[in-house]
């Protein structure tokens, strides 16, 4: 008998068909069993009625447990009241595997004894909507450097040295030399771009962030545009159009999904160029506004972010922070020595940066000081260095987080429900 997706199984009303998945749930009413069967393509309710199968058939349905593997054969018919809208009239069911006792029951569960079962979690209606709006933000992410002329450059994991910043590495050894897993692909983006123009990379990044937050993962995953012959300005005409295009295709085709999360879809409507643009002098006066105590020159917290993105209905583009608190290979503003030519994209509703990014220091003599001046060895930097000795050009770029653009788009509490196995400070398991 055809093995059919539950997906599919509108599209076969009135045949005999086969469904495998796993028990959802189910109920029974007397002579009725109701197994409601999951595929990942979607959820049928099967009916077993004792007056239509075989004897094996219904105890099957009767003794079955949550979560076991099951196979059904049954013919589709049409019932507006069951969930998807069709039902399976089982003719024939046989259990694969008869499940244990499945840990995740309906009853509330604490947070650590999901993410302990995080592997048996992602089964849940909930988590199975977060991981199809994640493919869908990571497809948009493609389909528009794609169809922009962009090309994909996968960089190293394994690196020489740091892109931002030394006191979230990753130190590994590497045949009696010393490693570190990559924070970012910038650095190679940056070299691609004199063979390719105009190129993003895409893959995960690793900071030892000791901090626990409800954005902060110690593995993410980030994709990377990077664009010669562009200014400020130009990125943040990319980074505008690009949040744009990725909330537009989310609300495009995972509209099911959002709503099985109870997403509000009003504010992501709002998601359209032209973001406001200010500068990071503008933003501090916000706080001073809401009363909020900040030493100009600091970086923003968290908290800080939520208070200056609380004051926009879309996300909000904060450029020129200080140079001082910024990664070393920002370009400064020439009319303001004292700031980078850099920019975060703020998400809107609380949630804060999404993106990092800006022009890149250009000129070889200043770039080599700014990795003196912050710590860096000069050595591991050469290859960098001598992009700006063959053929420098002005260019710029910037990185956006899958995990925080989820988390934001799906209206999550906290990051570690975005990736299928988040990885966090006192977190490597499962
Ligand atoms: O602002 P960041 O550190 O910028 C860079 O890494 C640049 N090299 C990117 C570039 O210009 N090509 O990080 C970029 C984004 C942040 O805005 C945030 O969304 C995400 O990466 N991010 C994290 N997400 C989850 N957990 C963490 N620990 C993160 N650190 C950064
Ligand atoms: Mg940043």
């Amino acid at each position: 008998m055809k093995h059919v997706y539950i997906a599919d199984a509108g599209s076969h009303e009135g045949q005999t068909v086969t469904v495998k998945g796993w028990l959802h749930n189910k109920r029974s009413s007397g002579r009725l069993w109701f197994l409601l069967v999951r595929d990942g393509t979607g959820m049928i309710q099967s009916v077993v009625s004792q007056k239509d199968v075989q004897e094996a058939t219904f105890e099957a349905a009767r003794t079955v447990n949550q979560e076991s593997s099951v196979i059904m054969r049954g013919t589709v018919i049409a019932d507006e009241r069951a969930p998807g809208g069709y039902e399976l009239q089982v003719e024939e069911m046989s259990v694969y595997q008869q499940a244990e006792e499945y840990p995740i029951t309906p009853k509330e569960h604490g947070t650590a004894f999901l993410m302990d079962h995080r592997h048996l979690w992602l089964r849940s209606s909930r988590q199975r909507a977060i991981l199809k709006i994640r493919h869908e933000i990571i497809k948009a992410c493609r389909d528009f450097f794609d169809s922009r002329g962009f090309t994909l450059v996968d960089t190293p994991i394994f690196t020489p040295a740091a892109c931002e910043g030394t006191t979230t590495l990753f130190e590994t050894e590497y045949f009696g030399q010393k490693a570190f897993l990559s924070q970012s692909g910038q650095l190679y983006s940056e070299a691609a771009i004199a063979a390719l123009g105009k190129v993003y990379c895409f893959g995960p990044t690793f900071r030892a962030e000791k901090s626990k937050t409800r954005r902060h993962l110690t593995e993410f995953w980030m994709v990377e545009p990077e664009v010669a012959w562009a200014d400020l300005d130009d990125n943040m005409d990319l980074a505008e159009a690009f949040v744009s295009y990725i909330v537009e295709k989310v609300l495009e085709n995972r509209g099911e999904e959002l709503k099985q999360l109870e997403r509000d879809t009003r504010p992501l409507e709002r998601v359209q160029p032209p973001f406001l643009r200010i500068s990071y002098d503008e933003a501090a006066d916000i706080l001073k506004q809401e009363g909020v105590s900040f030493e100009l020159g600091n970086d923003f917290g968290g908290g800080d972010e939520t208070v200056i993105s609380g004051r926009f209905d879309r996300p909000v583009m904060v450029h020129r922070y200080p140079a001082a608190i910024k990664a070393f290979y920002m370009k400064r503003d020439p009319h303001d020595e004292s700031r980078a030519l850099g920019v975060d994209v703020l998400a809107p509703e609380g949630y804060g940066e999404i993106i990092g990014g800006g022009q890149r220091e250009d000129d070889y003599e200043t770039l080599r000081k700014r990795i003196d001046e912050h710590g860096l060895p000069q050595d591991a930097f050469q290859w960098y260095l001598d992009l700006r000795r063959y053929g420098s050009v002005p260019h710029s770029g910037f990185g956006l987080g899958i995990e925080r653009t989820v988390a934001w788009i799906c209206k999550l509490p906290h990051v570690r429900e975005t990736i299928p196995f988040p990885r966090m400070m006192h977190r490597l398991n499962p």
